[in-house]
C-alpha cells in the first residue's frame, strides 16, 4: 500500500514518531513517505508554505502536536484545505505534553475526525503519546502497532 504519513511538528516530538512509523511500514513491506506541513505565521493567521497533497496515496496518517488542547492551527487549516479523502484509509496520532488524555488528545482527535469526515473519510484508528509521561516509549510502540496492522 502506498502511505502519506503527514505531518505538522513544531518541534520534532511528533516527527520523531512519525519516522518511527515510516520505517516500521517500509518494514512492512509498504511504500511510506513522512511529508510536512509547513506554514508562515502564528496561530489561526498561519499560511501553508507546505501542503502535501494526499491524492497519491492509499491510506494516510495524519499527525499533531496538540496545541491549546485542540488540534495545532497548522494542522486545522491544513484539513481544511485538502482535497477528497474517500475511498483511503484514515488514521491519525497526536503528541502532547501532558499526562492524561483529555488535556487535549482526546479533543485534538476528535476535531481531526471531524474535519476528515467532512472530507469523506472516518479516521480507523488514532493514537496519543504524552511526551512528560515515563510511559512515553510504551506508548509510541503502541502508536506504531496500530499502524504496523495497515493492511
Ligand atoms: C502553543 C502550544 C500549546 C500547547 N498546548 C498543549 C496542551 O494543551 N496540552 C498538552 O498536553 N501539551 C500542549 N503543548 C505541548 C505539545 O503538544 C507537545 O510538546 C508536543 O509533543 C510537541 O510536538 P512537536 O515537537 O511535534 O511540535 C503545547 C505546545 C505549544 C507550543
Amino acid at each position: 500500500m502506498n502511505i502519506g504519513i503527514i505531518v505538522y511538528s513544531q518541534t520534532g516530538n511528533t516527527l520523531s514518531v512519525a519516522e518511527r512509523v515510516e520505517k516500521v511500514l517500509k518494514e512492512a513491506g509498504h511504500t511510506a513517505r513522512v511529508e510536512k506541513i509547513e506554514v508562515e505565521g502564528e496561530g489561526y493567521a498561519v499560511r501553508l508554505t507546505s501542503a502535501p497533497d494526499v491524492a497519491p496515496y492509499d491510506a494516510v496518517i495524519f499527525a499533531t502536536p496538540v496545541h491549546g488542547f485542540s488540534i495545532s492551527p497548522p494542522m486545522k487549516v491544513y484539513l481544511s484545505a485538502i482535497s477528497d479523502l474517500s475511498g483511503k484509509k484514515v488514521y491519525c496520532f497526536v503528541t502532547q505534553q501532558l499526562k492524561k488524555d483529555w488535556m487535549g488528545g482526546n479533543r485534538s482527535i476528535k476535531q481531526i475526525r471531524a474535519a476528515c469526515r467532512k472530507k469523506g473519510a472516518d479516521i480507523i484508528n488514532s493514537g496519543i503519546v504524552h511526551w512528560s509521561d515515563d510511559l512515553r516509549e510504551k506508548q509510541i510502540e503502541d502508536v506504531v502497532r496500530i499502524f504496523s496492522a495497515i493492511r
